[in-house]
């Protein structure tokens, strides 16, 4: 059902307890461009081409040219304002953790502090072989054809999870344990295709929470769970909240 911030910021008064779930959407604004759409990265790089664990491995010279440009984009960019907003909920008492999809940082440079990184960290190298990990720092960037392990000399990687690759056991539990204990599961800026992230949201409507979602367009989620649906850009809707909420500016 189509709702105002003003209901959303009466609910969360009312129950507490906010566990966030995003996605893509919440960094467009940041000028990470999303993975589906127009200008998504997968109508530019076929993702079973690209970001397959397999192609990887056999292709990492040619993995690595769209992971240098995501790398670009991710050191280049700054927390939105719904970054912002989920930061100051968190300082006002009334958001618990923040579950993302996203693999950009964004969150914490906005002042959260339990975000639980379902698809891993692009801002992390990690060694597939001996699992030594460092930062990605622009340095990274003009290492060719690509970054190797000093230990073992095998191609490193973004330490994010690649398709045919698990969810890390870690994240995996404890968003587990945010999904099932929160009053209040606040979707942002995702499409809610990708498994088994996806469950999460599902999760917490099994166990009674109330789902607000907000899209510039309507998910699956929309007319299976959600119950308070706002339209729009994430930053703006967000703000609205906060202003009903009385934390503007916070
Ligand atoms: P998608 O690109 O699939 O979806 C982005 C969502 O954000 C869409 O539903 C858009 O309508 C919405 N959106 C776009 N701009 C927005 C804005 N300004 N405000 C609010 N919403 C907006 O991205 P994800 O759902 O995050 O996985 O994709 C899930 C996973 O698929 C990613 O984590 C990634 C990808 O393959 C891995 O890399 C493992």
């Amino acid at each position: 059902m189509e709702t105002s911030p003003k209901e959303v910021a009466r609910l969360i008064k009312e129950k507490g307890q906010v566990v966030a779930f995003t996605g893509a959407g919440i960094s467009v604004e940041s000028g990470i461009p999303a993975f589906r759409g127009g200008q998504g990265l997968w109508e530019k790089y076929d993702p079973m081409e690209y970001a397959h664990i397999s192609s990887f491995l056999t292709e990492p010279e040619k993995v690595w040219c769209m992971l240098r440009e995501m790398g670009e984009t991710i050191l280049k960019a700054a927390p939105s304002g719904a970054h912002k907003a989920l930061g100051a909920l968190e300082k006002a008492g009334l958001l618990s953790a923040v579950i993302t999809q996203n693999v950009d940082g964004l969150h914490q440079m906005a002042g959260n502090t339990n975000v639980i990184e379902y698809h891993g960290s692009h801002r992390r190298l990690i060694c597939p072989t001996c699992s030594k990990t460092g930062p990605f720092t622009d340095e990274v960037l003009s290492v060719m054809p690509f970054p190797v392990c000093e230990r073992c000399g095998t191609a490193l990687k973004p330490d994010v999870v690649f398709f045919g690759e698990g969810i890390p056991v870690a994240a995996m539990a404890r968003a587990d344990q945010e999904a099932t204990s929160c009053k209040i599961m606040l979707i942002i800026g995702t499409s809610g295709v990708v498994y088994p992230a996806a469950d999460i949201p599902f999760m917490a409507s099994r166990m009674g929470a109330k789902i607000v979602e907000i899209n510039v367009s309507p998910t699956p989620f929309t007319s299976a769970i959600t119950h308070h649906f706002l339209g729009g850009g994430a930053s703006e809707a967000m703000a609205a909240i906060l202003d009903d909420l009385g934390l503007a500016g916070v």
